[in-house]
């Protein structure tokens, strides 16, 4: 690509410029967009599953309409980033292709099981707190589309951190079997949440370029010390015990220090050898060929219209 193409695009990055679809754009720029922006969507529209598990469980009419809302939500958050990354050339039944085929990623957080009601709150406050963290700074991305369906995105997400929350907190304050369960959920997800985050920035592939394209605006390891710094206190609160006897506060530092997290299992899960990756897959899977019917209706629909509109 040419140089002087190339330099002014950084130089607009560099202004605080957004990029929009019309504008040039360097292939890398866009390849590594339609990565990272696919991978969100297909996170969100995954991570239905592990809570639709819970929907028809729900302990009250209250808390399966708020986990209903929830999942509805994450639904629609796959579908705007979807359509962000369609402005980038490149087609919804590819992506949807390549996730039902098993080539696209998402997030490795959505292939554990949640055995438990307490599950739900953990999620709500842990995962989507994490979600949180870095989804805020990528309502600053310097492509345009993405920036702009974050800003909608992080408004739900607080609503959906504050439930799970909620949750807990109650849990935490009711007999000692809700407290164990709330406990046994903040073991099971603590780690996979700080694994949502990638791997240290030594071994991270795409932050350096992604950093100097302002896709990324902190590191791997700066968002998930922000998480957990905030995080730890609202533990405490819940009067419940973080899974890291290494975890300490270091007044130098003024962060908590912590135990080294299992690479090697963020890494097999990613490979797909996680809990319910086989699960996860086939259920969207079967999902997509039992809605085969409503896109052909739709499509049908669509056909008369333009027939009708040309006569
Ligand atoms: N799960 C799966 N794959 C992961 C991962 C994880 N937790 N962390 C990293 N990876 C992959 C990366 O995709 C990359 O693989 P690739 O080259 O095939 O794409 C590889 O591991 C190396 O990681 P990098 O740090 O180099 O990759 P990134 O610079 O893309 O950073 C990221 C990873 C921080 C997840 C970044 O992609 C990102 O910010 N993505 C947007 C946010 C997102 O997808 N969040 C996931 C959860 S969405 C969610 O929780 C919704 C809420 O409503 C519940």
């Amino acid at each position: 690509e040419p140089a002087d193409l190339l330099a002014e695009f950084q130089a607009k990055i560099d202004r605080e410029e957004k990029i929009e679809p019309r504008d040039w754009m360097p292939m890398a720029y866009r390849k590594t967009l339609i990565r990272q922006m696919s991978q969100h969507a297909h996170s969100e529209i995954v991570g239905q599953l592990p809570e639709g598990n819970w929907i028809t469980r729900a302990p009250t009419l209250n808390r399966k309409m708020i986990l209903l809302a929830k999942v509805q939500d994450e639904a629609g958050h796959g579908l705007y980033i979807y359509s962000a990354t369609e402005t980038l050339g490149v087609s919804r039944d590819q992506l949807t292709d390549e996730l039902l085929t098993g080539k696209a990623k998402y997030s490795s957080i959505f292939n554990y099981p949640t055995p438990s009601w307490a599950d739900m709150g953990a999620i709500g406050w842990l995962v989507d707190g994490a979600a949180i963290m870095n989804q805020v700074p990528l309502c600053r991305c310097s492509y345009g589309p993405y920036a702009r369906s974050m800003v909608r995105i992080c408004k739900e997400e607080s609503f959906h951190q504050r439930q799970g929350y909620e949750i807990m907190t109650v849990l935490a304050r009711g007999t000692q079997a809700q407290k164990d369960m709330a406990q046994r959920a903040l073991n099971r997800t603590w780690w996979p949440s700080l694994m949502m985050f990638g791997p240290s920035d030594k071994n991270s592939t795409h932050s350096a370029q992604s950093m100097k394209w302002k896709i990324k605006r902190f590191s791997n390891d700066e968002l998930r010390q922000k998480f957990i710094d905030a995080t730890v206190p609202q533990a405490e609160h819940l009067g419940l015990t973080i899974p890291d006897p290494d975890l300490k506060w270091n007044e130098e530092t003024g962060h908590y220090d912590h135990g080294e997290i299992n690479w090697d299992e963020l890494f097999q899960v990613i490979k797909g050898n996680g809990p319910c990756n086989k699960e996860r897959l086939q259920a969207r899977i079967d999902a997509h060929e039992n809605g085969e019917w409503v896109r052909e209706a739709a499509q049908t629909y669509q056909q008369k219209q333009n027939n009708q509109h040309n006569e």
